[in-house]
């Protein structure tokens, strides 16, 4: 029996693919590579020396889904794919709703078609849109403030009614706070496309000497430093919460909830003088204006993940560092490398 794994070209899919195939787990890995690149397929068949059906192509595509779950036998569904720029859900909301809620809709219908009915899904901590505080429990309101978060929102809505409907599905919902790091060896991390929205890619960028330096957004807010604390968790963490969280699906009826962060919450610059004690290099930057719709202060509480699931987040800030950096110098150009067949 297998598990599919939708996205699994992505950052967080990837390191996840690589875990369950170290794990002893049969995978069968789906991607339309808008966010990724079929050079990400073969270091994962590279890292872990196991082989893996892998089939380019878009959850959009309900046919093309049915005849992947005729052809193997699948035990249950970790679904990654989706959009998840907050600013491009701004500027694009039809797509984000598009892509998000409808390739979720098709492959809970076929999934159901099929009698598969274990599934994780890919959440995030921007479902609690301004926290009213931190740490942040699973039962904190939801507000989520852009259309994004909203794509995220609506499918745990969705889900949960699904689950109502039908008591023989078991639905893990993982909100992520802020994954950053990559795998240790560099093969495999972060490479998102043109310039990054998020804080670590950028920070490695100005390192390699792509951007000159880092635009921090904003030091007025009410923390020790007066810039913005986020709960930083390891890539690699997080995929071995999905291990976990896997082994609670098979064995589970229902739907549950879970953060997976650290519990942990970095300022802005103790990020950034990290980097630079960690890596040695330096990271040149100015203050520059608040960037709209950022929170002051956002953590986890990971005590039901500890309690439930049997996991928690072992590496640091410093290690989160250290295998960003690595990633970055093995891989300049990130997998833009020349394309191979699959
Ligand atoms: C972190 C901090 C910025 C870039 C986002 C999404 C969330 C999730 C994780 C998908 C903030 C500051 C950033 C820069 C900066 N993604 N920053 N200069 O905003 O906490 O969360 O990514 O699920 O949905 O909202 O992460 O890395 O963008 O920002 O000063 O060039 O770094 O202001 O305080 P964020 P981030």
């Amino acid at each position: 029996m297998a598990v599919l794994v939708t996205g699994g070209a992505g950052y967080i899919g990837s390191h996840t693919c690589l875990e369950l195939l170290q794990a002893g787990c049969d995978i069968v890995v789906i991607d339309n590579f808008m966010n990724s690149s079929v050079e990400v397929v073969h270091r994962i068949r590279k890292l872990s020396g196991e082989n893996f059906q892998f089939y380019n192509m878009n959850l959009l595509d309900r046919d093309h889904l049915e005849q992947i779950f005729q052809k193997n036998k699948i035990e249950a569904c970790i679904h990654f794919a989706g959009v998840k720029a907050v600013g491009e859900s701004v500027r694009f909301p039809l797509l984000y709703y598009k892509q998000n809620l409808f390739s979720t809709i098709n492959l809970c219908r076929v999934m159901q078609k099929y009698g598969v009915k274990n599934l994780i899904f890919s959440s995030s901590a921007t479902v609690y849109g301004s926290p009213e505080k931190s740490p942040i429990t699973e039962d904190h309101v939801l507000h989520a403030t852009n259309p994004y978060g909203r794509t995220k929102w609506m499918i745990e809505e969705l889900l949960k009614d699904l689950s109502l409907s039908d008591q023989d599905w078991s639905i893990t919902i993982l909100r992520y706070f802020n994954p950053i790091g990559a795998h240790e060896s560099g093969e495999i991390g972060e490479d998102p496309k043109g310039m990054p929205n998020n804080l670590m890619p950028f920070v490695t960028r100005v390192a390699a000497g792509e951007y000159p330096m880092l635009e921090i957004f904003g030091d007025q807010y009410p923390t020790k430093d007066g810039t913005c604390i986020r709960d930083y968790i390891h890539v690699v963490d997080l995929a071995c919460g999905h291990l976990k969280a896997l082994e609670k699906t098979i064995s589970a009826r229902g739907v549950d909830i879970y953060n997976l962060g650290t519990g942990q919450g970095y300022s802005v610059l103790e990020l950034v003088n990290t980097f630079e004690a960690v890596t040695g290099m330096e990271i040149p930057y100015q203050i520059s204006k608040p960037r709209a719709g950022d929170v002051a202060i956002c953590y986890a509480d990971v005590t039901k993940a500890e309690r439930e699931l049997g996991w928690r987040a072992v590496r640091g800030i410093e290690e989160m560092c250290r295998d960003s950096w690595n990633w970055q110098s093995k891989n300049p150009i990130g997998y833009c490398s020349e394309v191979k067949t699959l």
